[in-house]
């Protein structure tokens, strides 16, 4: 049986009038990749939003290993082991993509003060920042200024902070999105060497299908704030009602009529 290290529970928000995360109750296991799916404006970002902390729900709770965070504030969370992607226009823009590394590993270490230990913190610290920028391929930019990134390699260094931050529970935003064909691979790579340290929970919001379904151990589906379908990937990508609603095809034995 695995550990929940992450739940939500009837989790809720408006926006005015409209419901954009509703009533979600689900409980999110270490060593599990869960796919996040749905259709454009089902509520996918808006929920990891709140369960980051960058927003405040209107009703419903947040629990990692069983406390209860809803009130804890966003940096908080991500001391306490909850990883969301940086956006990079709120990091450090005119620094280096090295140096954002390294304040990224910085503010985990805590260093000391005495100072052997602290030099050798330091070069512990440089060694795995050389390392981070090796996995996602950006070893030769280590000097850009990361406002003067090109966009694919913007979101290449976002899941490097947040390798670097190396928290319990992984949250990833469409990590892809908008990346040329040939630097999909090394953020899947990444994904997947993850996926291999068996106590790390991982939440993936993907809107391609064949990244879905080599990554994901169960995939939940999201439509209009509801959670939807919830099962192993099969499962739910074979159910009449994922196919209607997200894959936007009939069922099987309706088109067949
Ligand atoms: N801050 C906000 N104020 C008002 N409405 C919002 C806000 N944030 C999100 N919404 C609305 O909530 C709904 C869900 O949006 P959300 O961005 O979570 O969808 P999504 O599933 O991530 O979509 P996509 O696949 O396009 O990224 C949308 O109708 C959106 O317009
Ligand atoms: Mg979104």
């Amino acid at each position: 049986m695995k550990k929940t290290s992450l739940e939500t529970r009837d989790l809720t928000i408006r926006f005015g009038g409209h419901v954009a995360v509703n009533a979600v109750s689900c409980a999110f296991q270490a060593g599990t990749l869960t796919a996040i799916v749905g259709p454009n404006g089902a509520g996918k970002t808006t929920y990891f939003n709140l369960i980051s902390g960058q927003l405040k729900p209107s009703a419903g709770q947040v629990l990692l290993n069983g406390s209860d965070i809803t009130s804890m504030p966003a940096s908080a969370r991500t001391h306490a082991g909850l990883g969301r992607a940086f956006q990079l226009t709120s990091l450090f823009p005119n620094l280096s993509v090295m140096e954002n590394v390294r304040l990224a590993l910085q503010s985990r270490a805590h260093l000391g003060l005495d100072l052997w230990n602290v030099w050798n913190r330091h070069k512990a610290l440089i060694e795995r920042a050389e390392q981070v920028l090796e996995d996602v391929a950006l070893a030769a930019k280590r000097d850009a200024h990361a406002a003067a990134l090109p966009h694919g390699d913007q979101r290449k260094l976002e899941v490097g902070l947040l390798m670097a931050l190396d928290p319990d529970i992984f949250m990833f935003d469409e990590p892809t999105a908008g990346m040329s064909v040939d630097e999909v691979p090394v953020i899947l790579d990444l994904i997947r060497g993850l996926k291999k340290q068996t106590h790390k929970t991982i939440l993936l919001v993907e809107h391609k299908m064949d990244v879905v379904r080599e990554l994901a151990d169960r995939i939940i589906v999201l439509h209009n704030g509801t959670l939807m379908a919830d099962g192993d990937p099969e499962t739910v990508i074979a159910s009449p009602i994922v196919q209607q609603a997200y894959l936007g095809t009939a069922p099987v034995e309706e088109a067949a009529a």
